[in-house]
């Protein structure tokens, strides 16, 4: 495969050093499950911890050793102001913060890398299961260093699919919960697990057939994306379009499952 673009640096080298802010990080959270953590309120059901910010400054601090010019978009710090740059990362430190405080062992730390406003690079990394996803643009995607591939479940009666929901659950209509009830009477299960970016994961990985959710944001899907697509995954957005980080729409699948997933997503709501 010819890839269109030419890196300027290897994607190994970007790889190594996501993997080994993941795993820092990784370490920093798994520390702070087991000694204790500060919670605070950002809204009423919307939680940060003192173990969310320093993940993210130990996933900083590695990347700017390594590439000290490239900018970062991190949840809990915004956009690091750098030089203009080709690159940019984008990191979740603590994907699944409702999770990690009541201490239900369903959370990761996730790390895109674009390039020239492409995902090139995806690391995600479970602490609780010591579980590191990776991929790379053009050359597939791994679990613990094995390839992982989609599942070939081809019809919603047979599938487990995932989905979350948006802070803002309480404040509008477009929380999620319309397509949930329509989904619920269609597939054979499904699931909300609280980290979008495991849940990009798992369906890559064949453990889930689809996933779907609005208003995500782009440190949520930036990592995950990648590695659903380099296992063979289908993303779109609810109309069937390019799927963007920056959108607010993600619909994921296996690739059989697609066109019936955005199906049940067009369908009115029937009163
Ligand atoms: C949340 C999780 C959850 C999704 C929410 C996200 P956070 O991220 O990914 O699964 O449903 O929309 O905000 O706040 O735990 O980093
Ligand atoms: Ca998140
Ligand atoms: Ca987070």
């Amino acid at each position: 495969m010819t890839l269109p673009y030419n890196w300027d640096i290897p994607l190994d080298r970007l790889t190594s050093v996501a993997t080994d802010a993941a795993l820092q990080a990784g370490a920093v959270l798994r520390e702070s499950a087991r000694t204790g953590f500060r919670i605070e309120h950002k809204q009423i059901i919307n939680l940060v911890t003192d173990a969310d910010h320093q993940a993210e400054q130990r996933v900083i601090d590695v990347i700017h050793d390594a590439f000290p010019t490239h900018p970062v978009l991190a949840e809990e710090r915004g956009l690091t102001e750098q030089l203009p740059s080709r690159y940019k990362w984008v990191i979740d430190p603590l994907d699944g913060t409702t999770n990690f405080a009541h201490g239900f062992p369903a959370y990761c730390v996730s790390i895109g890398v674009e390039c020239d406003g492409r995902g090139i690079i995806g690391v995600v990394y479970d602490p609780t299961r010591d579980e590191l996803f990776t991929a790379q643009l053009g050359h597939g995607a791994q679990l613990n260093g094995v390839p992982i591939s989609v599942s070939t479940t081809d019809h919603l009666d047979h599938a487990l699919l995932v989905t979350g929901f948006a802070y803002d659950i309480r404040e509008t209509p477009n929380n999620n919960l319309n397509h949930f009830a329509r989904f619920a009477l269609k597939v054979q299960g499904l699931r909300r697990t609280g980290t979008a970016a495991l849940d990009l994961c798992y369906v890559a990985a064949g453990r889930f057939d689809g996933f779907w959710e609005v208003k995500l944001n782009p440190w949520d899907v930036a990592a995950g994306v990648v590695i659903l697509r380099e296992a063979g995954g289908k993303v779109t957005d609810f109309a069937g379009h390019n799927h963007s980080i920056y959108g607010q729409e993600l619909v994921a699948s296996n690739g059989p499952l697609h066109q019936a997933m955005l199906d049940v997503l067009r369908e009115d709501v029937t009163p």
